[in-house]
């Protein structure tokens, strides 16, 4: 276009412009504008009915969410939550709120948290307690990426004090420069790792990571150019050990409709068999880890955690864990039995929880449920999360080894079922 024509178009353009905004049909409001009906107005207009709004207004009514209102709320999808009376946990015996739409969860861990009871319960121990970040450093060359990595070594006082000084709580204690060659050509990833004290730490950790990337364009000349934290854990693993009752193993097994008893050590030999099992086979090892998480998530969804965070680490985990052993996926734990015959639970997994920030601060039923548990720590409640992933994982491989989960299932629907009638006189599903 010419610059005469140009101008021309811009002036007529722009009188245009005007004289269409004057007319211009006021614009539809975003949906998070909308006021409270007006949201199921247009609820119903796409396909709601008159009895689905019902329904969705009743929630709404008798919800208060969790504190922090979603954009573009429309309702509250309530979850009942449950208390697990007793699990040891070195040493000490907690009560522990749960969260999860599977009933037969808080029955399950109970079950698995007695077999452990005899011989003290569950151990847990978590080496450290970091949080990691990365920072991605593109359009390196690839014959200096080396040199720059060094480059990067020698400044690292000089990023630790950058990154020391912007958030009280949260300190860097390691930077771990490292080069990669991807597809779109050479990069050096800064891994670092930092002490959150009792948050999880993910804004902190990301924010921090923003504030290195100056100095590190600096030191490199190359685009510094993201900074997030990693949601692979590895300053966050808990080990968590049980031995478990022979005799509270016992169970049956269902043979032609009769109930034939099965014994401790016949239901511990086959839990061993299962956990060789899921060493050697992704396809099972994703479904026994699936079980232990039926357990953890339901801690850290009653303490409002982020679970997508927790899981995404776990399975990271595995897959890490899996890289060692080969089989690409690992199971989180394993089952042997010891020199006295006694079958051991050990589960080793990344537990990202924290007792500051977000939701445990301003939600009053997260608060009292913190109270319930009992923990004074991030440490803490991450290691008792860990025993109700064992104790949850125990009791899911006895019913396997024994009456089956069609069986189990069956029976505890029915008691489910005896159950609902007595708590839930106005029913609501
Ligand atoms: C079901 O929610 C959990 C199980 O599948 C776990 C397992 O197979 O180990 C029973």
């Amino acid at each position: 276009m010419t610059g005469s024509k140009f101008h021309a178009n811009v002036s007529s353009g722009s009188a245009a412009i005007v004289a269409a905004q004057q007319e211009e049909p006021a614009r539809e409001r975003r949906f998070r504008e909308l006021s409270t009906s007006e949201r199921f107005d247009w609820l119903e207009k796409r396909g709601l009915s008159k009895e689905g709004r019902a329904a969705l207004e009743e929630k709404l009514k008798a919800g208060t969410g969790h504190g922090v209102d979603l954009e573009n709320h429309a309702t509250y999808l309530m979850m009942s939550c449950g208390i697990l009376p007793q699990i040891t946990v070195n040493g000490v015996p907690r009560a522990i709120p749960m969260m999860t739409e599977e009933p037969s969860v808080i029955a399950g861990v109970s079950g698995g948290a007695k077999i452990a009871e005899k011989h003290g319960g569950f151990k847990s121990t978590t080496s450290r307690l970091t949080t990691a970040g990365q920072v991605q450093i593109i359009d390196v060359p690839q014959d200096q990426a080396e040199l720059l990595v060094g480059r990067i070594r020698e400044a690292i006082p000089a990023l630790m004090s950058i990154a020391n000084s912007v958030r009280e709580h949260t300190k860097v204690l390691a930077i771990m420069p490292k080069v990669i060659e991807t597809r779109t050509g050479t990069q050096i990833i800064v891994d670092y790792e930092a002490d959150c004290g009792e948050a999880m730490g993910a804004a902190a950790v990301s924010f921090i990571g923003e504030v290195m990337r100056p100095k590190l364009k600096e030191i490199t000349g190359c685009d510094a150019s993201v900074a997030i934290l990693s949601n692979l854990p590895l300053g966050r693993v808990v080990v968590c050990e049980a031995t478990l009752d022979t005799e509270a193993l016992a169970s049956w097994r269902p043979v032609n409709g009769e109930k034939v008893p099965m014994s401790g050590e016949e239901v511990a030999k086959r839990i061993v068999h299962l956990s060789a099992w899921s060493e050697a086979d992704l396809f099972r090892a994703v479904t026994h880890n699936k079980g232990i998480m039926n357990g953890v998530d339901a801690v850290a969804a009653a303490l409002l955690q982020d679970t997508r965070a927790i899981e995404a680490g776990v399975h990271a985990y595995a897959a890490y864990q899996g890289r060692k052993t080969g089989s690409g996926y690992a199971p989180l734990s394993t089952f042997r039995l010891n020199e006295t015959g006694d079958l051991v639970g050990r589960l080793e997994m990344p537990i990202a929880v924290g007792l500051i920030g977000g939701a445990v601060e301003t939600n009053r039923a997260v608060k009292a449920f913190i109270e319930i548990l009992g923990v004074k720590s991030a440490r803490e409640l991450a290691e008792v999360c860990a025993a109700v992933g064992l104790a949850q994982n125990i009791s899911a491989l006895r019913m396997l080894a024994s009456f089956g989960i069609t069986s189990g299932q069956a029976s505890f629907g029915v008691d489910m079922k005896k159950r609902a009638a007595l708590l839930r006189p106005k029913t609501d599903a």
